[in-house]
């Protein structure tokens, strides 16, 4: 049960603070909203934790999902996420399923599955399109539809919308319901989890808004914010990741300028973190399925507005050439220590889009690999947390950690808890080795005099 506050809705364990009367009103929506039939569509990084999370708490939840591996290993409760345990996952009562006709009994439907980009960088919404046309025949009078996916200022309302009404024969607004409310969480933070973020919600109407926050309530400890409108709720969460990613890019480029002259770029940026208004944003490869994805999704929206997002699309492109700049941070390396590339070993650790998670879906540091082996180089590759077979799906043979020694340059692209922890990691690289440290996870060590460099 939760409470609602101006715009910020708290948990049920504030109720001492406001008064009993309001708590026995509170009981009586709180029991019937228990009925709420709740189907998730999309069981990946962002619906299985929040399928898992609302079955704890309703009744009736079923998660759908059209891989159907995906599907048999949950039911064996195993999530190749790592997002939700065996022990989580089966003592939820979640139900999952590969077959749409298992959603029928549904009320309210939350929609998470991918909303990637084209070659071109261009919104692909094909996933979400699917996803509402396979819906849409479910669809009864006084059902509500969600949004967690993330998209650019009116697909709830101008995409979904006419796709769900086309299948179901219903009206939007009228005969069913939409909300948006995107999805926040990061994946492999273990306290920033689902429950402990406050959670953006909107609606087309204030009664679904009020349905939509007896859902979310449930389940959401840090308090739910409701948005004025759907296409706010939409551009917040485009506009959160853009603004990561512009000022990641702003920290690349100013690495770039520093490193060309020698000055360690984190030493500046300790000194500038000084002052009460710095931000202090670090240089790195921008990868994953968010930040390097929806800055394109604003793009596209500014440009259909008739916009010109030059600093947006900047940032992109400053972003994306980082790749290029570390390679050639390898190549000087083998050269200053006299080593002839193709002869000298070449370690590179950790190919996930970020530290601690297991997933490598438009990973930067995948590219940089690919880079390297252009060059034609003695590349020896190891992952603490990627599997040999998403590791082969991108073209790349993992090596065992037995192999990762002796290495002229060792490359951290991503440092995993399991490097910084393991005793004598930076004994791997030969004593007169470089490291390329792309975080400065290691720029505090004794590094026993080996060159190093880092953004
Ligand atoms: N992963 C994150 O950190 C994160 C954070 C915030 C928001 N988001 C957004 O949430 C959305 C989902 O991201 P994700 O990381 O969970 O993706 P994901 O790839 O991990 O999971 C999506 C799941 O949806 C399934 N799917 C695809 N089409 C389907 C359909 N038509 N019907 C049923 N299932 C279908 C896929 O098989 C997959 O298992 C995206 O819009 C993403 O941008 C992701």
């Amino acid at each position: 049960m939760s409470l609602l506050l101006d715009n910020i809705q708290l948990p049920a364990n504030a109720a001492h603070h406001i008064g009993l009367s309001l708590v026995q009103e509170a009981q009586h929506t709180h029991d019937k909203l228990k009925t709420e039939k709740i189907a998730v569509i999309g069981l990946g990084y962002v619906g299985l934790p929040l399928a898992t999370h609302l079955a704890e708490q309703f009744r009736y939840v079923v998660g759908l999902d059209i891989n159907t591996d995906r599907v048999e290993a949950l039911r064996s409760g195993i999530d190749r996420t790592n997002e939700v345990d065996a022990q989580q996952l089966t003592s939820s009562g979640l139900r999952v399923t590969d077959r749409i006709s298992e959603l029928s009994g549904a009320t309210f439907f939350i929609i998470t599955v991918p909303t990637p980009i084209t070659k071109a960088h261009q919104p692909d919404l094909s996933p979400l399109k699917a996803a509402c046309k396979a819906i849409g025949p479910l669809l009864k009078k006084g059902d509500m539809v969600v949004l967690e996916s993330t998209v650019y200022p009116g697909v709830t309302e101008d995409v979904c919308g006419p796709i769900l009404e086309q299948f179901s024969g219903l009206d939007a607004g009228r005969d069913f319901s939409l909300g948006y409310s995107p999805e926040r969480i990061n994946p492999g933070d273990k306290t920033n989890t689902l429950d402990r973020i406050v959670k953006v919600i909107s609606a087309d109407s204030a009664s679904a808004l009020d349905r939509v926050a007896n859902v979310y309530g449930e389940i959401i400890r840090a308090g739910l914010y409701r948005s004025p409108s759907i296409k706010v709720a939409e551009g917040a969460k485009v506009l959160e990741n853009t603004q990561r990613d512009v000022n990641i890019a702003l920290m690349n480029e100013v690495s770039k300028i520093f490193d060309s002259a020698g000055i360690a770029t984190q030493d500046v940026i300790n000194a500038a973190a000084t002052k009460w208004n710095f931000v202090p944003f670090t240089p790195g490869l921008v990868g994953g399925h968010c930040i390097g994805v929806d800055p394109y999704y604003l793009a596209h929206f500014a440009q259909s507005v008739g916009a010109d997002p030059q600093m947006i699309l900047s940032g992109r492109q400053t972003n994306d050439g980082m790749v290029k700049h570390v390679k050639e941070a390898v190549l000087s390396m083998l050269i200053t220590g006299r080593s002839i590339p193709q002869n000298a070993k070449v370690g590179l650790f950790g190919i996930t889009f970020k530290e601690n998670v297991p997933d490598v879906r438009n990973s930067k540091s995948i590219e940089l690999v690919h880079d390297l082996k252009k060059l034609g180089l003695n590349l020896f590759v190891h992952d603490a947390h990627c599997t040999r077979l998403s590791a082969e799906h991108e073209q790349i043979e993992l090596s065992q950690a037995a192999q990762m020694r002796d290495l002229d340059v060792m490359v951290v692209s991503c440092p995993h808890d399991a490097y910084l922890d393991q005793p004598g990691f930076l004994d791997q690289l030969k004593p007169d080795g470089a490291l390329i440290d792309l975080k400065g996870a290691f720029r505090d060590r004794d590094l026993g005099g080996r060159r190093y460099w880092t953004l």
